[in-house]
């Protein structure tokens, strides 16, 4: 991986794993490395079904973006996009409506370099390389003012990515300060590790805690946390709920029949 495909960046640390690209990986996407198919393996072998938590919070995040789309939204952010992979955010909206505009924010390079290959000759659809963390410099980027009007209303998606944000206070303050600046009819799609589950809690535990040492260290929040982050929203049915139970497409098949094992507890919500 020294030779540089375009997608990989001339300065990126090969050694150190992202969560964008293990998340891949999980996905069965090409856009990884070495490194980060040992972390993912390691994660298999503390928690077997961390793949179908990869997959379910992908679906998961197709059928909520399909919610909005089917509701008039035609504009989304979508914060901690990982790699645009198939199917896409805009693949999935465009399929209610061609004409949907998505700014993706990564912070990981690779995925931001694979985006800007990709989405180059997509119309509508950009990628921007930010922290999403700093809200004012991804609302104020050249790149969002120019494609998303925020008189009208935007989905906004954290999809298994606010789980990142390490401090409990800065992730609320985050959620709050991108949800005041959208207008009203506005949504907010979000999927988080939780701990709060009888089955596959002490799994969650052992894999958050052997994160804290890597570059992908992420937090399990509670069930009551993760409602406290939705509060004066109006939280469409069937509420908070494990990924795999938010409105599925199909009844004949959960997680290993524990919907638990989806590990993510999901929900969307509108801003009244
Ligand atoms: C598990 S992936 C989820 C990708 C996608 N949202 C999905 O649900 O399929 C989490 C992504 O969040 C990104 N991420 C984590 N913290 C971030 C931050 N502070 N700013 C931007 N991206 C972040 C990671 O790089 C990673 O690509």
């Amino acid at each position: 991986m020294t030779d540089h495909a375009p997608w990989i960046p001339v300065d990126i640390d090969v050694e150190r794993a992202s969560p964008a690209r293990v998340y891949d990986y999980l996905l069965g996407g090409n856009w990884n490395f070495d490194i980060d198919r040992m972390m993912a393996r390691q994660a298999i072998d503390r928690m077997p079904w961390v793949g179908d938590l990869a997959r379910y919070n992908r679906q998961f995040l197709g059928r909520a973006v399909r919610f909005c789309a089917v509701r008039g939204i035609r504009q989304f952010l979508d914060l901690g996009s990982g790699m645009p992979t198939a199917k896409s955010v805009h693949e999935m909206a465009w399929d209610i409506d061609s004409g949907a505009r998505v700014v993706y924010v990564e912070q990981e390079p690779v995925a931001v370099a694979h985006g800007g290959l990709i989405l180059a000759d997509v119309t509508g659809v950009e990628m921007i390389g930010a922290d999403m963390r700093d809200v004012e410099g991804v609302l104020n980027h050249p790149t969002t003012s120019a494609l998303l009007d925020f008189e009208e209303p935007i989905a906004v998606l954290m999809a298994s990515s606010l789980h990142y944000v390490l401090d409990d206070d800065e992730a609320e303050r985050t959620v709050r300060r991108y949800l005041d600046a959208v207008a009203p009819g506005s949504y907010f799609v979000l999927s988080h590790i939780s701990d709060s589950g009888a089955d596959g809690a002490d799994k969650v535990k052992d894999l958050v805690e052997s994160s804290k040492t890597t570059s992908s260290a992420g937090v399990a929040r509670s069930r009551a946390w993760i409602e406290g982050v939705l509060s004066g929203l109006e939280v469409a049915e069937p509420g908070v709920v494990y990924t795999s139970q938010w409105r599925p497409d199909t009844q004949l098949r959960l997680v290993h029949d524990l919907p638990a094992h989806s590990s993510l507890l999901a929900a969307v919500a509108r801003k009244p």
